[in-house]
């Protein structure tokens, strides 16, 4: 075989390249049916655009090279062979992805006996067994129809495949270029953009973070780390003040009534009594946090108004999260990550609304969804709404702790014992 492609016979070559695209694709079913299941939903996974992933496709040639040079060991060094030779192959993916575009696209730290996170025991024990049933159940197969093909037809193929793969392997490397820069961008110019663009911008790079999930965490230490930095020495000022604004809280000034009544009075919202959240109902939680957000804006000489109807309307969503099968948010739905954009819809249905009090309910739970938010008044009631739900989450524990402790049977007993004692 190999000395069929050192003498360049151009038919074993084009019947090789065939082998290889056929595998790069078999590779992309794989992933893609690994990351849907795991992300479920549909994710065009690898670094290419089109259905191929050509690491699989390498890694098979490879192992049928392995399979020829040592098909006379033992099976279980010839195992041990291909599964050192197929990390050694990952880890140099891995390392020259971060050398040369200073992206790791993925990362295994989170698993046992992993170097630099680059390679891992179980993904090499994954891929060992993956070799061994490929050699033995698929490859002869294959090999013998692409034996089977027109000599013609495979020339004519491998040509094909060869140019659309150098095309779309030179856009995806300008895709990738073009995704580092976007974020520098963003970091440097995120408070001058508005808001359609930065959507924009996120939505470009959608199908690179949805194959490569990792690259989340790239953006957020490249652009939410930095914001919330800058974000905190602006708070850090003030943030006496906050406190001192929340615990001095007074009952519901008229001014911010006023901004209010509409929404608060109307009959829609209130349904929001219904629904439990941290330790009262979502009615009386989005109270606090648009009044708190309304006292630190007014002081901030923000826009208050807005502040204030954006973060009453923050989690206008009508069901119970912690236990939700609704319609409008399905049991395997992710409540954390979807409920602003439910608020958002809820809010719009029945208010008309700015760009501020639009921004403050789709960016509420940031970071955790990963768009930060555009608006000052937004990051202040992700601050307010995280500080408030906190103390709100304390307090509910406190309670139970309190109600388990006075039902526990012989508390009193333990007690008057205690007093006898001393
Ligand atoms: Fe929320
Ligand atoms: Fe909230």
């Amino acid at each position: 075989m190999i000395k069929h492609i050192i003498q360049y016979d151009t038919t074993a070559i084009f019947h090789y390249v065939i082998l290889f695209a056929i595998y790069s694709f078999m590779g992309w079913i794989i992933e893609v049916v690994y990351r849907s299941i795991t992300q479920r939903k549909f994710i065009n996974a690898g670094f290419l655009h089109g259905t191929f992933i050509p690491l699989y496709g390498f890694g098979a040639i490879f192992v049928i090279v392995l399979e020829y040079l040592f098909h006379t060991l033992h099976p279980v060094i010839k195992m041990f062979v291909f599964g050192s030779v197929l990390t050694v192959m990952e880890y140099i993916v891995s390392f020259l992805f971060e050398k040369i575009f200073k992206l790791k696209l993925w990362d295994y730290c989170g698993n046992a006996f992993n170097i630099h996170g680059r390679v891992c025991l179980l993904f090499s024990a994954f891929w060992t067994a993956l070799a061994l049933i490929f050699l033995t159940l698929i490859h002869p197969a294959v090999s013998r129809s692409v034996d089977m093909l027109d000599g013609t037809f495979v020339g004519a193929a491998s040509i094909i495949f060869l140019t659309y793969g150098a095309a779309d392997f030179i856009f995806s490397v300008t895709s990738i270029g073009a995704f580092r820069h976007k974020i520098a961008y963003l970091y440097s110019e995120y408070f001058n953009l508005s808001n359609v663009e930065i959507e924009k911008i996120f939505t470009s790079f959608q199908r690179l973070r949805n194959a490569f999930p990792y690259l989340n965490r790239y953006i957020d230490n490249n652009i939410n780390g930095e914001i919330k930095n800058r974000i905190r020495a602006i708070l850090k000022s003030i943030q006496e003040k906050i406190i001192g604004e929340l615990n001095g809280r007074r009952p519901f000034e008229k001014e911010f009534y006023y901004a209010i009544n509409d929404i608060y009075q109307h009959e829609e919202f209130m349904k929001l009594g219904n629904y439990y959240h941290h330790n009262s109902s979502i009615y009386d939680h989005v109270k606090d946090v648009s009044y708190f957000a309304y006292r630190i804006c007014k002081r901030l000489k923000l826009d208050y108004r807005s502040a204030a109807r954006g973060a009453l309307l923050h989690d206008f969503f009508l069901y119970n999260w912690r236990d939700h099968d609704a319609p409008d948010l399905p049991k395997e739905n992710n409540h954390g990550i979807e409920h602003p954009k439910i608020a958002l819809a809820n809010a719009e249905k029945y208010f008309s609304l700015n760009e501020i009090e639009k921004d403050i309910i789709k960016k509420h739970m940031w970071p955790l969804t990963l768009v930060p938010p555009k608006y000052k008044e937004s990051f202040i009631v992700t601050f307010a709404d995280k500080y408030l739900s906190s103390k709100e989450f304390i307090e509910e524990f406190k309670k139970i702790r309190r109600q388990r402790l006075a039902r526990r049977p012989g508390k009193k007993h333990r007690l008057r014992k205690k007093i006898k004692v001393h």
